[in-house]
């Protein structure tokens, strides 16, 4: 520990001890002094960090979320009144071809690249790691970040055009998922063309409202989100980058769903043509599987249309029903979106701040001014962070496209039961199985429509049913048969 000598009010200017009196007197302002409570067993090191942390807090949007927390209110976190079912376009009343024709020209201009949200920390999953990393597909076991990449590859073949990829990353992940895709040489993509952006952190507060300091010298944050995609592709270049190649057309894409179609042509068309669309922000959505999936859902309020998280939707609502049963907000979110790369920039510009979500979350941390460390049996803090769904009511026409469950989500979230490796293992089976019957080969089933056989279609291959080779398919695939085309 390094003694400063002038401990006096203030210090010479720019000097470590004038630093700290300026951020103390911020802090101040916003009842959040305690942070330099231990400044006085801290290094000369360890004090230029904690300044520097200081200095890149958001106090103003700490400061109203605070009051928020104190005045039990979390205003992202409500549902308006007036809520009711979003208008959703289905397959059958759309021009399929059409549709499809023009979003491969979009494609084929070089005007989409793929972004997708791995920021999480796979903590359901209870896997140690980027969830990317994690071995998805039923027989070659791919990792979620390869599945990806080969249907990047084959759309650039497809279409003879570059689609570049941006994956978010959080700081927690970030170093981990570059080694990754280094020491698969970027998967044949070439480094140049996928992008890894690490997402920013807001401070966890605790129940009264004050950031929470993980040592007497780091400031407890977390990962500020998807949402937080607004500003890392800002502040990273890419959106810039983007506008200079002539790219208005981001297809995103959640880290958890090995059978999300990357770049779907009908999708990019409806959402770049389509009279139901500004171009801004489209979704795709699927009917709920019961009134309890853990699913946000496409809903109205006052001619916007939005997504509730499923966390935020009241049970009564998420319960009501149709007279013939089905569920009245019945449009589940897959999370899959495609945005205008101008509304991005234009959300990056602050045009509509993304509403700050609050979440319970165990935070270990030091008591003040003890210097105890504090491991909390239950949540003891709240979590800040912005949701990238939340951009879809500041789109001036939002289209949301009801797709088929089967074809395009089987997401790996939880170790065990619905969402996991082994329901997204039979999901992608039946979906290989479906698409070779489709072209006309006989797959072994039992009576009761069980596979009895195991098949795995690469994307390089094929992306749908129609682009699988006709030389690659077989008559039949026998009892017992594993086959990888
Ligand atoms: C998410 C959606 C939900 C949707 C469902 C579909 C949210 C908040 N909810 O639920 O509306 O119906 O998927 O599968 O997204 N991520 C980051 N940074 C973060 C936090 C998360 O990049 O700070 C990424 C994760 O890596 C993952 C995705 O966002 O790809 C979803 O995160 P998760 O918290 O697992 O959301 P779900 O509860 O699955």
């Amino acid at each position: 520990m390094s003694g400063l000598g002038n401990s006096g009010s203030g210090g010479r200017p720019g000097s470590l001890e004038a630093r700290r009196a300026a951020a103390l007197e911020r802090l101040k302002q916003v009842g959040q002094d305690h942070l330099l409570a231990f400044w006085d067993r801290l290094d000369d090191a360890a004090r230029e960090s904690l300044l520097a942390q200081v200095d890149s807090l958001p106090l103003d949007v700490v400061d109203r979320e605070a009051r928020a927390i104190r005045a039990g209110r979390a205003s992202a976190d409500s549902v308006p009144p007036d809520l009711a079912p979003a208008s959703v376009l289905r397959r059958g009343d759309i021009d399929v071809a059409h549709w499809s024709a023009a979003g491969e020209r979009v494609i084929r201009a070089g005007r989409v690249a793929c972004f997708t949200v791995a920021g999480g920390q796979g903590t359901r999953l209870g896997w140690d790691g980027p969830k990317g990393i994690f071995p998805s597909t039923p027989l070659s076991a791919k990792p979620l970040f390869q599945v990806f990449a080969e249907a990047i590859a084959a759309a650039r073949a497809r279409y003879g055009a570059m689609v570049r990829w941006y994956i978010m990353t959080s700081p927690l992940n970030d170093a981990q998922t570059r080694e990754f895709f280094a020491s698969h040489s970027w998967f044949g993509l070439g480094a140049g063309t996928v992008t890894l952006i690490p997402q920013g952190t807001l401070p966890s507060l605790s129940r009264d409202g004050r950031m929470l300091l993980s040592s007497p010298s780091v400031i407890a944050v977390n990962p500020d989100g998807h949402g937080g995609a607004v500003r890392a592709l800002r502040d990273s270049g890419a959106l810039e980058q983007m506008r200079r190649e002539g790219i208005d057309t981001l297809s995103m894409f959640q880290v958890d769903n090995p059978l999300v179609r990357v770049v779907d042509p009908l999708f990019i068309g409806l959402h770049t043509e389509h009279p139901a669309s500004s171009a801004e922000a489209s979704s795709k959505v699927v009917p709920k599987r019961n009134a309890a999936e853990k699913v946000g859902v496409f809903c109205a309020s006052g001619g916007r249309t939005m997504v509730v998280e499923y966390s935020d939707l009241p049970a009564a609502l998420a319960s009501s029903a149709h007279a013939d049963g089905s569920l009245r907000f019945n449009a589940g979110s897959i999370a899959i979106h495609a945005f205008g790369v101008p509304f991005l920039e234009r959300i990056a510009q602050g045009a509509g701040a993304l509403p700050l979500h609050h979440a319970a979350k165990k935070v270990p941390h030091v008591s003040v001014p003890e210097g105890q460390p504090v491991e909390p049996p239950s949540p003891n803090a709240v979590k800040l962070e912005t949701f990238i769904f939340d951009a879809v009511p500041l789109a001036t026409k939002a289209l949301v496209l009801e797709t088929d469950r089967d074809e395009e989500f089987a997401p790996i979230k939880n170790a065990q039961g619905e969402d996991s490796p082994a329901s997204s293992r039979t999901a992608q089976l039946e979906r290989a199985a479906r698409w070779l019957e489709s072209r006309g080969t006989r797959v072994a089933r039992d009576a009761s429509g069980a596979l009895r056989c195991e098949i795995e279609i690469s994307p390089l291959t094929a992306c749908d049913a129609g682009e699988i080779p006709a030389r690659l398919i077989p008559r039949e695939v026998s009892e017992g048969q594993t086959l990888m085309i």
